[in-house]
Protein backbone atom coordinates (compact mmCIF):
# COMPACT_ATOMS: atom_id res chain seq x y z
CA UNK A 1 0.00 0.00 0.00
CA UNK A 2 1.30 3.33 -0.94
CA UNK A 3 -1.15 5.75 0.83
CA UNK A 4 -3.34 4.60 3.97
CA UNK A 5 -5.65 6.94 5.95
CA UNK A 6 -8.34 5.72 8.21
CA UNK A 7 -10.57 8.40 10.57
CA UNK A 8 -8.01 11.10 9.36
CA UNK A 9 -9.08 14.48 10.79
CA UNK A 10 -7.38 17.75 10.17
CA UNK A 11 -8.05 21.65 11.39
CA UNK A 12 -6.02 25.15 10.63
CA UNK A 13 -8.25 26.15 13.68
CA UNK A 14 -10.07 24.34 16.68
CA UNK A 15 -13.76 23.39 15.60
CA UNK A 16 -12.95 24.41 11.81
CA UNK A 17 -12.36 21.09 9.63
CA UNK A 18 -11.64 20.58 6.67
CA UNK A 19 -10.07 17.35 5.90
CA UNK A 20 -12.51 14.41 7.71
CA UNK A 21 -11.90 11.35 5.49
CA UNK A 22 -12.98 8.15 6.87
CA UNK A 23 -10.77 5.80 4.81
CA UNK A 24 -8.73 6.54 2.24
CA UNK A 25 -5.79 4.07 -0.12
CA UNK A 26 -3.86 4.34 -2.54
CA UNK A 27 -2.27 1.35 -4.00
CA UNK A 28 1.14 0.69 -5.12
CA UNK A 29 1.57 1.50 -8.83
CA UNK A 30 -2.37 3.27 -8.67
CA UNK A 31 -3.17 6.29 -10.15
CA UNK A 32 -5.72 8.64 -8.41
CA UNK A 33 -7.38 11.93 -9.44
CA UNK A 34 -9.13 13.92 -6.59
CA UNK A 35 -11.34 15.65 -7.53
CA UNK A 36 -12.99 18.80 -5.45
CA UNK A 37 -14.34 22.23 -5.61
CA UNK A 38 -11.84 25.25 -4.71
CA UNK A 39 -11.72 25.34 -0.88
CA UNK A 40 -12.81 21.43 -0.71
CA UNK A 41 -9.81 20.63 1.69
CA UNK A 42 -8.01 19.39 -1.42
CA UNK A 43 -4.75 20.60 -0.69
CA UNK A 44 -4.64 20.34 2.98
CA UNK A 45 -5.04 17.03 2.12
CA UNK A 46 -2.17 16.73 -0.15
CA UNK A 47 0.18 18.96 2.90
CA UNK A 48 -0.64 15.83 4.96
CA UNK A 49 0.34 13.38 2.63
CA UNK A 50 3.02 14.78 1.97
CA UNK A 51 3.88 15.16 5.62
CA UNK A 52 4.10 19.53 5.41
CA UNK A 53 1.27 19.46 8.29
CA UNK A 54 0.33 17.18 10.36
CA UNK A 55 -3.26 15.28 11.17
CA UNK A 56 -5.15 16.46 14.30
CA UNK A 57 -6.29 13.35 14.68
CA UNK A 58 -6.43 9.46 12.55
CA UNK A 59 -4.42 7.16 10.80
CA UNK A 60 -1.91 7.69 7.95
CA UNK A 61 1.09 6.08 6.85
CA UNK A 62 2.62 6.28 3.43
CA UNK A 63 5.00 3.36 1.76
CA UNK A 64 4.29 2.16 5.42
CA UNK A 65 5.47 4.53 7.66
CA UNK A 66 3.22 6.39 10.53
CA UNK A 67 3.39 10.29 9.79
CA UNK A 68 1.67 10.83 12.80
CA UNK A 69 4.30 9.67 14.92
CA UNK A 70 7.14 11.05 12.79
CA UNK A 71 8.49 14.64 13.77
CA UNK A 72 9.05 17.39 11.59
CA UNK A 73 12.66 16.49 10.45
CA UNK A 74 11.85 12.73 9.74
CA UNK A 75 8.77 13.91 7.65
CA UNK A 76 11.25 16.10 5.57
CA UNK A 77 13.44 13.98 4.90
CA UNK A 78 10.78 11.27 4.27
CA UNK A 79 8.95 13.38 2.34
CA UNK A 80 12.66 13.88 0.38
CA UNK A 81 13.33 10.14 -0.36
CA UNK A 82 9.85 9.25 -1.12
CA UNK A 83 7.74 11.55 -2.66
CA UNK A 84 7.83 13.93 -6.06
CA UNK A 85 5.77 17.02 -5.35
CA UNK A 86 4.26 18.88 -8.29
CA UNK A 87 2.94 22.28 -6.78
CA UNK A 88 0.47 24.21 -8.47
CA UNK A 89 2.66 27.52 -8.08
CA UNK A 90 5.61 25.20 -9.41
CA UNK A 91 7.80 26.48 -6.46
CA UNK A 92 10.91 26.74 -9.21
CA UNK A 93 14.15 28.01 -7.64
CA UNK A 94 14.56 31.45 -9.97
CA UNK A 95 18.23 31.70 -9.33
CA UNK A 96 18.92 28.38 -10.68
CA UNK A 97 18.92 27.30 -13.91
CA UNK A 98 16.34 24.45 -15.53
CA UNK A 99 18.66 21.81 -15.10
CA UNK A 100 19.81 22.53 -11.51
CA UNK A 101 16.45 22.81 -10.83
CA UNK A 102 14.94 19.33 -11.59
CA UNK A 103 18.50 18.12 -9.97
CA UNK A 104 17.54 19.88 -6.78
CA UNK A 105 15.96 16.60 -4.96
CA UNK A 106 19.01 15.00 -5.14
CA UNK A 107 20.76 17.20 -3.07
CA UNK A 108 18.45 17.10 -0.36
CA UNK A 109 18.23 13.25 -0.42
CA UNK A 110 20.98 10.57 -0.54
CA UNK A 111 19.00 7.43 -2.04
CA UNK A 112 16.77 9.79 -4.31
CA UNK A 113 20.22 10.88 -5.92
CA UNK A 114 21.50 6.94 -5.83
CA UNK A 115 18.47 5.96 -7.79
CA UNK A 116 19.00 8.54 -10.08
CA UNK A 117 22.52 7.79 -10.69
CA UNK A 118 25.83 7.01 -9.26
CA UNK A 119 28.11 9.77 -10.23
CA UNK A 120 26.91 13.43 -11.04
CA UNK A 121 27.30 13.18 -14.86
CA UNK A 122 24.93 10.15 -14.85
CA UNK A 123 22.14 12.35 -12.49
CA UNK A 124 22.81 15.09 -15.17
CA UNK A 125 22.27 12.65 -17.99
CA UNK A 126 19.17 11.27 -15.99
CA UNK A 127 17.87 14.91 -15.77
CA UNK A 128 18.31 15.87 -19.80
CA UNK A 129 16.63 12.76 -20.42
CA UNK A 130 13.68 13.29 -18.58
CA UNK A 131 13.36 16.81 -19.91
CA UNK A 132 14.21 15.19 -23.17
CA UNK A 133 10.69 13.06 -22.42
CA UNK A 134 8.96 16.10 -21.44
CA UNK A 135 10.21 18.16 -24.83
CA UNK A 136 12.52 20.72 -22.70
CA UNK A 137 16.17 18.93 -23.88
CA UNK A 138 17.11 21.72 -26.10
CA UNK A 139 16.47 24.16 -22.86
CA UNK A 140 18.05 22.20 -20.72
CA UNK A 141 21.62 22.24 -22.65
CA UNK A 142 21.33 26.04 -23.37
CA UNK A 143 21.28 26.77 -19.89
CA UNK A 144 18.17 28.50 -19.40
CA UNK A 145 17.26 30.20 -16.90
CA UNK A 146 13.72 29.29 -15.39
CA UNK A 147 12.57 32.48 -15.29
CA UNK A 148 12.96 32.31 -19.14
CA UNK A 149 9.97 29.85 -19.56
CA UNK A 150 6.48 29.47 -20.11
CA UNK A 151 4.35 28.67 -17.87
CA UNK A 152 3.80 25.35 -19.74
CA UNK A 153 7.52 25.03 -19.91
CA UNK A 154 7.97 25.75 -15.68
CA UNK A 155 5.39 22.86 -15.16
CA UNK A 156 6.98 20.06 -17.10
CA UNK A 157 10.26 21.27 -15.15
CA UNK A 158 8.20 20.99 -11.69
CA UNK A 159 7.52 17.45 -13.13
CA UNK A 160 10.88 16.52 -14.18
CA UNK A 161 11.78 17.95 -10.81
CA UNK A 162 9.16 15.50 -8.90
CA UNK A 163 10.50 12.24 -11.03
CA UNK A 164 13.90 12.47 -10.66
CA UNK A 165 15.41 9.78 -8.69
CA UNK A 166 11.92 7.34 -9.26
CA UNK A 167 10.36 8.43 -5.69
CA UNK A 168 7.62 6.27 -4.79
CA UNK A 169 4.68 8.75 -4.85
CA UNK A 170 3.66 11.48 -6.58
CA UNK A 171 1.43 14.56 -5.58
CA UNK A 172 0.37 17.07 -8.02
CA UNK A 173 -1.84 20.10 -6.97
CA UNK A 174 -4.14 21.19 -9.70
CA UNK A 175 -0.37 21.25 -11.94
CA UNK A 176 -2.67 21.96 -14.77
CA UNK A 177 -4.64 24.96 -14.24
CA UNK A 178 -2.69 27.58 -16.10
CA UNK A 179 -2.50 25.07 -19.17
CA UNK A 180 -4.83 25.13 -22.47
CA UNK A 181 -6.87 22.24 -23.03
CA UNK A 182 -4.46 20.55 -25.47
CA UNK A 183 -1.34 21.32 -23.89
CA UNK A 184 -3.11 19.93 -20.20
CA UNK A 185 -3.98 16.73 -21.92
CA UNK A 186 -0.12 15.69 -23.10
CA UNK A 187 1.33 17.14 -19.60
CA UNK A 188 -1.35 14.77 -18.17
CA UNK A 189 0.20 11.80 -20.35
CA UNK A 190 3.23 12.48 -20.11
CA UNK A 191 3.56 12.29 -16.47
CA UNK A 192 1.75 9.14 -16.63
CA UNK A 193 3.76 7.29 -18.44
CA UNK A 194 7.09 8.45 -16.67
CA UNK A 195 5.03 7.87 -13.63
CA UNK A 196 4.01 3.98 -14.61
CA UNK A 197 5.98 2.44 -12.22
CA UNK A 198 5.02 5.04 -8.68
CA UNK A 199 1.80 5.82 -7.41
CA UNK A 200 0.51 9.10 -8.16
CA UNK A 201 -2.19 11.06 -6.58
CA UNK A 202 -3.17 14.30 -9.15
CA UNK A 203 -5.67 16.91 -7.50
CA UNK A 204 -7.75 18.87 -10.08
CA UNK A 205 -11.08 20.52 -10.06
CA UNK A 206 -11.00 20.11 -13.82
CA UNK A 207 -13.53 16.38 -14.50
CA UNK A 208 -12.22 16.49 -17.86
CA UNK A 209 -8.88 14.37 -16.79
CA UNK A 210 -10.37 12.13 -14.36
CA UNK A 211 -11.21 9.76 -17.41
CA UNK A 212 -6.97 9.21 -17.68
CA UNK A 213 -6.55 7.83 -14.23
CA UNK A 214 -7.30 4.46 -12.68
CA UNK A 215 -9.79 5.61 -10.16
CA UNK A 216 -11.79 8.77 -8.99
CA UNK A 217 -11.83 9.90 -5.67
CA UNK A 218 -14.52 13.27 -4.59
CA UNK A 219 -13.30 15.30 -1.92
CA UNK A 220 -16.68 16.49 -0.47
CA UNK A 221 -17.78 12.18 -0.88
CA UNK A 222 -14.57 11.24 1.05
CA UNK A 223 -15.48 14.39 3.50
CA UNK A 224 -19.04 13.88 4.07
CA UNK A 225 -18.57 9.82 4.70
CA UNK A 226 -16.70 10.76 7.87
CA UNK A 227 -18.90 9.88 10.93
CA UNK A 228 -16.40 10.83 14.00
CA UNK A 229 -17.38 9.40 17.24
CA UNK A 230 -17.64 12.74 18.97
CA UNK A 231 -20.62 13.65 15.57
CA UNK A 232 -22.72 10.69 16.94
CA UNK A 233 -22.53 10.86 20.66
N1 LIG B 1 -2.65 27.86 5.69
C1 LIG B 1 -3.94 27.93 6.00
N2 LIG B 1 -4.36 28.53 7.14
C2 LIG B 1 -5.67 28.59 7.47
N3 LIG B 1 -6.67 28.10 6.70
C3 LIG B 1 -6.32 27.50 5.53
C4 LIG B 1 -4.95 27.39 5.12
N4 LIG B 1 -4.92 26.74 3.93
C5 LIG B 1 -6.21 26.47 3.62
N5 LIG B 1 -7.05 26.91 4.57
C6 LIG B 1 -8.53 26.78 4.56
O1 LIG B 1 -8.84 25.39 4.50
C7 LIG B 1 -9.93 25.15 3.62
C8 LIG B 1 -9.50 24.15 2.57
O2 LIG B 1 -8.50 24.77 1.76
P1 LIG B 1 -7.67 23.95 0.67
O3 LIG B 1 -7.17 22.71 1.27
O4 LIG B 1 -6.65 24.90 0.13
O5 LIG B 1 -8.79 23.61 -0.41
P2 LIG B 1 -8.66 23.27 -1.98
O6 LIG B 1 -7.24 22.89 -2.25
O7 LIG B 1 -9.63 22.15 -2.19
O8 LIG B 1 -9.06 24.50 -2.71
C9 LIG B 1 -10.34 26.51 3.08
O9 LIG B 1 -11.43 26.95 3.84
C10 LIG B 1 -9.13 27.37 3.30
O10 LIG B 1 -9.49 28.69 3.50
MG1 LIG C 1 -5.85 23.72 -3.54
Amino acid sequence: MCIFAKDLEFAWRPGATVVAVSEFELRLGDSVFLQGESGSGKSTLLGLIAGIIQATSGELNVMGRPLGAMNAAKRDAFRADAIGVIFQQFNLVPYLTLLENVLLPCRFSPPRAARAGPTNASRKDAALGLLDRLGLGAEAREGRAVSALSVGQQQRVAAARALIGAPSLIIADEPTSALDAASRDSFVDTLLEEAKDASVLFVSHDAALAPRFDRTESMADMNAAFAPAAKGA
